[in-house]
């Protein structure tokens, strides 16, 4: 019997909700395998600022070093509610940052996918998603302009001023890339690299160092594509891309653009992995226009316990099987009201009875 710890940070807003949902998946693939998780709950975000005065308090910290995985639920708020929390402890400087630091998650993957049978979901019209969109994003998640130095004062013309300082080394570049080859030599075979050399000095070191290490991946065709010019592709031709690999900034914007054109950041789940550590977490943030409402799409937070299964406990079939029975729910014709509005006859369901229906989906399934 396998033994893991998870840790459990619901986060803000939505969080709670979307993560009640995924425990319960989590639960039934516990009775299914030989596996048991020990969940260690613990206080992040806004509300363990409230609580306890720091968005990352130590208790919560002594939890998530002794995780096998950390399973994060979106965390912040409003912009009129930050207000509350002073700039430096707000929970993404306070916490999130912190987090991805302190375990070294650098490879964050944000799959982007949409099978061509649930096209009506998207914006897009169906013969732009042609037959699915199926990509999935890299980006970087613990250098640039988010780990920078950072200065506030009054320059010398008596005016206030801010400096942040986009930086990279290359062994930061040469570590994601092995990531995106690796993960493109096990699907097409094809990289796109994002970047804005014809700006940043940082883009031509990343351009650099991908070549170094493109060399040991041959076999992988490397498109390259200036970052303005790949969101207009993502729209007008996202069937071209498979595996996209981008640093922080570029990342952080094109992977909600990839949440756009499904039809709802709802569909984006997400992994950041260190070579010793990794939490799973949505791509998307606390929602806090619809927080208490029920009405929160959960794939994003199932899906990355989907994630969770194959990259820290190699349970890959039940991974897929948890794929499955959400498209399976979808196929049936229902979703949450994110994507129910698209006007195609979806029946619209609350958070809970899309955990319900997935759960009840993969009961079903042989393992
Ligand atoms: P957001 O991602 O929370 O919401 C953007 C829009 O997408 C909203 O209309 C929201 O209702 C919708 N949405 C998001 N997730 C959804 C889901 N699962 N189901 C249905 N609809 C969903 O972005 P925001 O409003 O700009 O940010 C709110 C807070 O979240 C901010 O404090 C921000 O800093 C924080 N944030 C946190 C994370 C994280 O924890 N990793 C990520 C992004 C944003
Ligand atoms: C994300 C979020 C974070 C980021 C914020 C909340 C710090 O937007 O995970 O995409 O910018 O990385
Ligand atoms: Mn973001």
């Amino acid at each position: 019997m396998k033994h893991y710890k998870i840790a459990v940070l619901a986060g803000d807003g939505i969080g709670p909700e979307i993560t009640h949902e995924a425990l319960k998946v989590l639960e039934l693939i516990e009775e299914r395998n030989a596996v048991t998780f020990e969940l260690m709950p613990a206080a992040f975000g806004a509300c363990a600022y409230f609580e306890f005065g720091d968005a990352f308090p130590q208790g919560t910290i002594d939890i998530c070093d002794k995780a096998d995985a950390i399973l994060k639920g979106p965390i912040g708020l409003s912009h009129e509610e930050s207000k509350k929390i002073p700039v430096d402890k707000q929970p993404e400087r306070g916490a999130l940052l912190p987090m991805r630091r302190r375990y070294n998650t650098y490879a964050n993957f944000r799959p982007v996918s949409l099978p061509k049978a649930l096209a009506h979901f998207s914006p897009l019209k169906p013969e732009i998603i042609g037959e699915g969109i199926d990509l999935i994003m890299v980006r970087e998640l613990v250098g640039g302009l988010y780990f920078g130095s950072k200065e506030r004062g009054i320059n010398d013309q008596g005016l206030r001023y801010v400096k942040e300082t986009l930086e990279y080394d290359e062994l930061q570049i040469r570590r994601i890339m092995h990531q995106a080859f690796k993960l493109a030599m096990k699907r097409r075979k094809l990289l796109h690299n994002i970047h804005k050399s014809n700006v940043l000095m940082s883009s031509v070191l990343w351009n650099e160092v991908m070549e170094e290490v493109a060399k040991e991946y041959p076999e992988v065709e490397v498109v390259n594509y200036l970052v303005d010019a790949a969101a207009t592709a993502l729209c007008l031709k996202p069937t071209q891309f498979d595996v996209m690999v981008m640093e922080n900034m570029f990342g952080d914007i094109l992977s909600d653009q990839g949440g756009g054109i499904l039809g709802s950041l709802g569909l984006m789940p997400s992994a950041c992995l260190g070579d010793d550590k990794a939490y799973y977490e949505p791509s998307h943030g606390s929602a806090p226009d619809i927080a208490g409402k029920g009405i929160a799409n959960p794939y994003s937070m199932i899906g990355s316990v989907a994630m969770m299964l194959e990259s820290s406990f190699g349970m890959d079939g039940e991974a897929k099987n948890v794929w499955a029975a959400m498209q399976g729910v979808f196929a049936d014709g229902y979703s949450t009201a994110d994507l129910s509005k698209s006007g195609s006859g979806v029946v619209m369901i609350s958070t809970q009875q899309f955990g319900d229906k997935v759960v009840e989906k993969l009961r079903a399934m042989p393992k």
